[in-house]
């Protein structure tokens, strides 16, 4: 599904290279839960951004569902970005002052999907992200910081993507409700979604079946390991 080789990057400031990823490669299957961790600085969120088409690495190849990602056009990539690939990130990046259900609905306005119909893929994506029924109609404001990652994760969800990225998702939540969202996770991947999960806290990546740890934009080690499940949801 996705297939990364000798990935770069590197920044440019003023005269100065700034090598970030240097020579990255691994391959992601249909239905695996990876997490990426390493220590701050790494690279981890530079990676994400090159694995979700928004950003472009300076050498290498990615190649997703077999596609050279290099190869597409601005038109292919904005698809690809809201069809095949749903994102989470560490602050939630809600608007405020909408409803839990129309923050979910918004990715589906562009694909001129009718309103009855995007609320209804809404509140089911909101439902598959275990978030309370009954705060449905509650702005995102109103919510707590494990309710609104929920949103999140079900804005992230409604177009049905084939592949999950999240940077640090447990960033900004209390170890209990971190776990509640990790358990989120961890039920998608059990219906079969496939996840990448970027995390510097060793025990939100145990939910994992793989680990990749990036050190100075390498990898330094990359394994299967007995994946910790959490008895919440
Ligand atoms: N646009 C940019 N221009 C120059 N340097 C950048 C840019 N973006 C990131 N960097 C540098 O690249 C390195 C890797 O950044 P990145 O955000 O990928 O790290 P990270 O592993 O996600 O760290 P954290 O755990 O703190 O989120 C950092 O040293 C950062 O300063
Ligand atoms: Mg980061």
């Amino acid at each position: 599904m996705i297939s990364v080789k000798d990935i770069t990057k590197t920044y440019h400031q003023g005269r100065e290279d700034i090598p970030v990823l240097r020579g990255i490669s691994f391959d992601v299957k249909p239905g695996e839960f990876v997490a990426i961790m390493g220590p701050s600085g790494s690279g981890k969120s530079t990676m994400m951004h090159i694995l979700g088409c928004l950003d472009t690495p300076t050498s290498g190849t990615y190649l997703l569902d077999g596609r050279d990602v290099s190869t597409l056009t601005d038109e292919e990539l904005a698809d690809i970005r809201t069809r095949r690939i749903g994102f989470v990130f560490q602050a939630f990046n809600l608007l405020p002052r909408a409803t839990a259900v129309r923050n979910v609905a918004l990715p589906l306005v562009y694909q001129g999907i009718p309103k009855n119909e995007r609320e209804d893929l809404a509140k089911d994506a909101l439902r598959a992200a275990g978030f309370d029924e009954s705060r449905f109609h509650n702005r995102s404001n109103q919510l707590s910081g494990g309710q609104m990652q929920r949103v999140a994760i079900a804005r992230a969800l409604v177009n049905d993507p084939a592949v999950l990225l999240a940077d640090e998702p447990t960033g900004n939540l209390d170890t209990k409700t971190g776990e509640i969202v990790l358990a989120t996770f961890q039920k998608l991947n059990d219906e079969g979604r496939t996840i990448v999960l970027i995390t510097h806290e060793q025990d939100v990546a145990e939910h994992a079946q793989r680990v990749i740890h990036l050190r100075d934009g390498k990898i330094m080690d990359d394994r299967r390991v007995e994946h910790r499940r959490v008895a919440t949801l």
